[in-house]
């Protein structure tokens, strides 16, 4: 498999979770309702998915190993543009959470906040998406010899094993208001 196969699967779940909430906002228009579990799940997906582990190993693995590449002007233009979009990403993410606490505290004109976030998000994801798939996933491939692709995909697996660990971590440490101790890199 190339290291691009695991990004684009990715890219399909991301596709599905932006269509669970297309439908969410149809719902929060014609009922006047929001399902705050769904988007307090979103945040988390958007968060730790679509973010720490997708965007993680974009960021971390592939983008840097790019950065060390001769690169031309178009591939490293799409490069800063696609980091600056994950900037953008989180951003909305932030916005849609601060929607939804309004929400949850009663505010009356909460409702039609929390659709216009969550439409910003439904529009912003899938256009990312397309330019990694289209114009820039299989482009970088020839950047890579075979062996330095077989590597990529080896630290993109490491890379997401140490997700779920670090994804509780994150909550007990948040909860108990310090850190706990980490297992050593030797094992
Ligand atoms: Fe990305
Ligand atoms: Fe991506």
């Amino acid at each position: 498999m190339k290291p691009i196969g695991p990004l684009m699967w990715e890219h399909r779940l991301i596709e599905h979770m932006v269509d669970l909430l297309r439908s969410e906002i149809d719902r929060i228009t014609s009922k006047k309702t929001a399902n705050v579990i769904l988007i307090e799940q979103a945040v988390d997906f958007f968060r730790t998915y679509a973010d720490r582990t997708h965007h993680g190993k974009e960021e971390e693995i592939l983008f840097r190993d790019l950065a060390q590449k001769k690169m031309s002007p178009e591939h490293g233009k799409i490069m800063d543009e696609l980091v600056r979009e994950h900037i953008q990403g989180r951003e909305k993410v932030r916005k849609l959470v601060e929607a939804k606490d309004l929400y949850v505290n009663g505010y009356a004109d909460a409702l039609p906040h929390i659709a216009r976030e969550l439409k910003e998000l439904v529009d912003f994801y899938p256009k990312h998406i397309e330019k990694e798939d289209k114009h820039f996933f299989f482009p970088c491939l020839d950047y890579f010899t075979e062996a330095e692709q077989d590597r990529m995909l080896g630290e993109f697996r490491v890379f997401d094993q140490n997700m779920i660990h670090e994804k509780y971590r994150t909550v007990v440490e948040t909860f108990l208001g310090k850190q706990v101790m980490r297992p050593s890199k030797a094992g």
